[in-house]
């Protein structure tokens, strides 16, 4: 199977931006690639992901559920075939992103997420994880500054409006789970500018996909 690389990190870290911009630098090397994101992707996960990201009231089991079925879709009818079909798969946020939200964040069982993430994927796993790694207050700061590329309008902002707490809870998920596979994380400080970041992003996948 080709190539699954996946960003992660928590909100304002910068992976909306340096997910197109690997994109990009991977079509202009002639790589065939199909950029996803997280929830979302497919027609059922675009329709869950503003329900996901707060126009309603979702109980965190709930939560859990709704990106586990947009994840579902997305695996079984973009993920998967693409993977089969040679092409590299470049997500913005994957299974990762519920250890770190609904795990470290939000409190709930891991052995549960862990058990559903592997329902959900179909036994697919990233390559690659690259971790876009930004103190809280830095990325908070950033997403209220307007620095920070949003993906969505603004409203839709469950996560971002949790308390510093919460952000600091999924940030050491993130540290924890690059610290248990260090062969498949790449932790990237995101402190710095667009360009820097990018050519450590492009530093990181070329070494992995031998370019
Ligand atoms: P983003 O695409 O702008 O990063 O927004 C997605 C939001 O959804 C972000 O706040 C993180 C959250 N999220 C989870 O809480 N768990 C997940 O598994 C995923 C994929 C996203």
């Amino acid at each position: 199977m080709s190539p699954f690389i996946t960003l992660e990190g928590g909100d304002g870290a910068g992976k909306t931006t340096q997910t197109g911009l690997l994109v990009e630098r991977l079509r202009m090397v002639g790589i065939d690639v199909i950029q996803v994101r997280e929830p979302g992707g497919t027609a059922l996960g675009e329709a869950l992901r503003p329900l996901i990201k707060g126009e309603v009231d979702a109980s965190p089991l709930a939560e859990l559920l709704l990106l586990e079925t947009a994840r579902a879709q997305l695996v079984e009818e973009v993920i998967a075939p693409a993977l089969q079909a040679g092409k590299t798969i470049v997500s913005d946020r994957f299974y990762d992103s519920t250890v770190a939200y609904q795990g470290f964040g939000r409190g709930l069982d891991l052995q549960i997420i862990q058990d559903l993430n592997r329902i959900a994927s179909a036994g697919i796993s990233p390559d690659a994880t690259i971790l876009l790694d930004l103190e809280p207050s830095a990325a908070l700061s950033r997403i209220g500054n307007g620095a920070d590329q949003r993906s969505d309008p603004a409203g839709q902002q469950r996560f971002e409006s949790q308390p510093l707490e919460f952000h600091e809870r999924l940030i050491e998920g993130y540290h924890s789970l690059a610290a248990e596979d260090p062969s498949r994380w790449f932790v990237i400080d995101a402190s710095s500018s667009v360009d820097r970041v990018g050519e450590k992003i492009w530093a990181v996948v070329s070494s992995v996909l031998r370019l």
